[in-house]
């Protein structure tokens, strides 16, 4: 959570800083600001509440002179959303300023210490605590800036990205990290820094990553000079990053959901990509190959995720269980960590995350490898934390997924999980040849068949204008489409502001069915494979009640979609598939709703795309 950029080069400061925190948005937006040292060599700091287009509108009429500087999008943990609060934040003397990302959670002692000190504090911010702390150490001490954070940060507990810049030293930003991101983007006589490599990617390819606990010194015109705050001297490594910049903007589309929503079928066909063979008799990812003794002996695999991509999980346990008969559980990572869990040497655990930074299942991850498992992890983001830090892994490779509510990370993720399944049942022989293949062919038709299912899309905006007036949505599937039924009520939720609760549909009787009535609409996800006949029987005991049925059915289905106020078709397909196409209709449902309400589907309020802080 919250966007970090910083800048120094040849070039002014300010546009580049306002650009990254356009595109880092997504990572918070209550607040934002910018510090730029000008030519006069003093710190200018200019920050609001409100988003990044406000600090624009704000510094308009400014001094926004400099080739240095750092910039800040904010989602708050301490201090309401205000411009107080909004980073950076000035040291006592005004000789420092800061940007962070993460939470300092012993903030409360050494804020008391230092206001025995003298020290006055302007925001109710663990940040400004942390400055305060960096500026006292650096006069008592008389170091450096690098040495002053560097002590600083032996003192704090918890997580930061920070960047610090000094009045009288124009050429110098330093920076560290601690379990939230950090990349510095090395171009040709300049240095970015960002939470992710999407505020520089026009500028240039090549990426430092910052590990946990290191401090990079970012000198102009001099190289990077890393060290670990325990004082040892590392060597950055130099990495090249794949992204363009025609994946960060709307490319035509209104919103940057509709547009990864539209993206799907391109976006798994990629996916799927040089891991399915010509032929369709075999499926192969190098990061199971590689460890086939693991998987072939292994006796449980535990999936650890939050969000969305939980729900990816859920559906990947079904995937596992049908095709490789090896036992799975799914769990919030958040739960996970903190229950002392068993976890033995035989147990695989699976991380699945998009941004690969969520600090709860990063957590859930150590904690893994720690008591001894083999970690996998199924991310989007290329070099991001989780990656780095499981025995192996496959990425989903659809790009950035920039609209907070995910989209094609969770379709990507659900193909993942079916190659993954895939490829372990045929190294086990766990699925006959015959069904294998079969199953491989009809995996290869989903882009295809994806692509059919976006035709819905006109249909379902004429829809969604008649559900505007709902305060409650009830979704309800079986089987494989439980887990649908789930993602399509936070989709809901997360960008229309509608309550929405999702059930397996036989659930209904044990509590839902009180809520139903005429006002109730209910999302059945009712395909012709499965449990159809039971998921019938569901829907017509919500018709006896009254409420109003909003139905998926395969194309061609007379009988539900007789039975539904409204009815969305989708291509036929395998059971085990059918998420893939369902869960398609309501994306664009909740996306349609939530426009005709007037609401903001890409910065949803209080959400943040990447959950940084527990
Ligand atoms: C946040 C996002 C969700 C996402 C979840 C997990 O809540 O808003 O869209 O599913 O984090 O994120 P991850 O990056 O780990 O998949």
């Amino acid at each position: 959570m919250c966007g970090i950029v910083g800048y120094i080069g040849n070039k002014q400061a300010y546009p580049i800083l306002i650009k990254g925190l356009h595109r880092l948005e997504y990572r918070g937006y209550d607040s934002s600001g910018v510090a730029l040292i000008n030519d006069k060599n003093e710190i200018n700091v200019y920050k609001t509440k409100g988003k990044v287009e406000d600090l624009e509108k704000y510094a308009s009429d400014k001094d926004l002179s400099g080739t240095i500087g750092i910039a800040h999008t904010r989602w708050a943990t301490h201090g309401e959303p205000n411009d107080s609060n909004a980073h950076p934040h000035y040291s006592q003397s005004k000789s420092l300023a800061i940007i962070h990302n993460g939470i300092i959670e012993n903030y409360a002692i050494i804020k008391k210490d230092l206001i025995k000190r003298g020290y006055e504090f302007k925001s109710d911010t663990d940040t400004e605590v942390l400055v305060q702390l960096i500026e006292h150490i650096k006069e008592k001490n008389n170091v450096d800036l690098t040495k002053a954070v560097q002590l600083a940060l032996t003192q704090a507990v918890g997580a930061y990205a920070i960047a610090v810049i000094e009045k009288g030293n124009p050429n110098q930003i330093v920076a560290a990290r601690k379990a939230s991101p950090l990349v510095i983007g090395v171009g040709d006589d300049e240095f970015f820094l960002a939470s992710d490599a999407t505020p520089f990617v026009e500028y240039t390819k090549k990426v430092i990553y910052l590990n946990d606990e290191e401090i990079a010194t970012i000198t102009r015109n001099d190289e990077v000079h890393i060290r670990t705050i325990s004082d040892v001297e590392k060597t950055p490594e130099l990495k090249e990053i794949e992204m363009s910049l025609n994946e960060l903007e709307k490319g035509g589309f209104p919103h940057f959901m509709l547009k990864e929503i539209h993206e799907q079928p391109k976006r798994i066909a990629e996916a799927m990509r040089g891991r399915i063979n010509i032929n369709h008799d075999n499926v192969a990812l190098s990061g199971i190959i590689d460890n086939k003794d693991k998987f072939l002996n292994a006796k449980r695999i535990i999936i650890v995720a939050c969000g969305t991509s939980w729900h990816a999980g859920l559906i990947g346990e079904y995937l596992l269980e049908e095709f490789t008969r090896i036992p799975v559980e799914v769990e919030y990572a958040s739960e996970f960590r903190y229950r002392n869990p068993i976890i033995n040497k035989d147990d695989i655990v699976i991380a699945i995350s998009q941004s690969g930074e969520t600090a709860d299942t990063l957590a859930a991850v150590e904690l893994a490898r720690k008591k001894g498992a083999f970690v996998y992890g199924i991310c989007n983001v290329i070099g991001s934390s989780i990656p780095r830090n499981t025995d192996s892994g496959t990425y989903t490779h659809v790009g950035p997924e920039i609209g907070v509510a995910s989209t094609k990370a969770f379709t990507a993720q659900v193909t993942v999980l079916a190659l993954i399944s895939l490829t372990i049942a045929n190294m086990k022989g766990s699925l006959d040849k015959k069904r294998y293949k079969e199953l491989i062919d009809e995996l290869a038709t989903i882009p295809a068949k994806m692509e059919e299912t976006l035709k819905t899309n006109e249909n379902i905006q004429k829809i969604a204008p008649i559900f505007t007036y709902a305060k409650n949505f009830i979704y309800l599937g079986r089987g494989y489409n439980y887990p649908v039924a789930l993602e399509g009520a936070l989709k809901l939720k997360e960008i229309s502001y509608i309550h929405a609760e999702g059930y397996p549909a036989a659930e209904m009787k044990h509590g839902p069915i009180a809520l139903i009535d005429a006002e109730m609409p209910v999302v059945f996800i009712a395909p012709h494979k499965g449990m159809y006949e039971k998921t019938l029987s569901n829907i017509e005991e919500v018709k006896a009640r009254k409420g109003r049925i909003f139905s998926i059915v395969t194309k061609g289905d007379n009988v539900v979609s007789k039975v539904s106020d409204y009815s969305i078709e989708i291509p036929e397909t395998e059971e085990c598939f059918v998420p893939l196409l369902a869960t398609i209709p309501l994306q664009l449902l909740a996306y349609h709703i939530a426009i005709m309400k007037g609401c903001n589907v890409d910065q949803p309020r209080n959400l943040a795309k990447s959950v940084t802080v527990e």
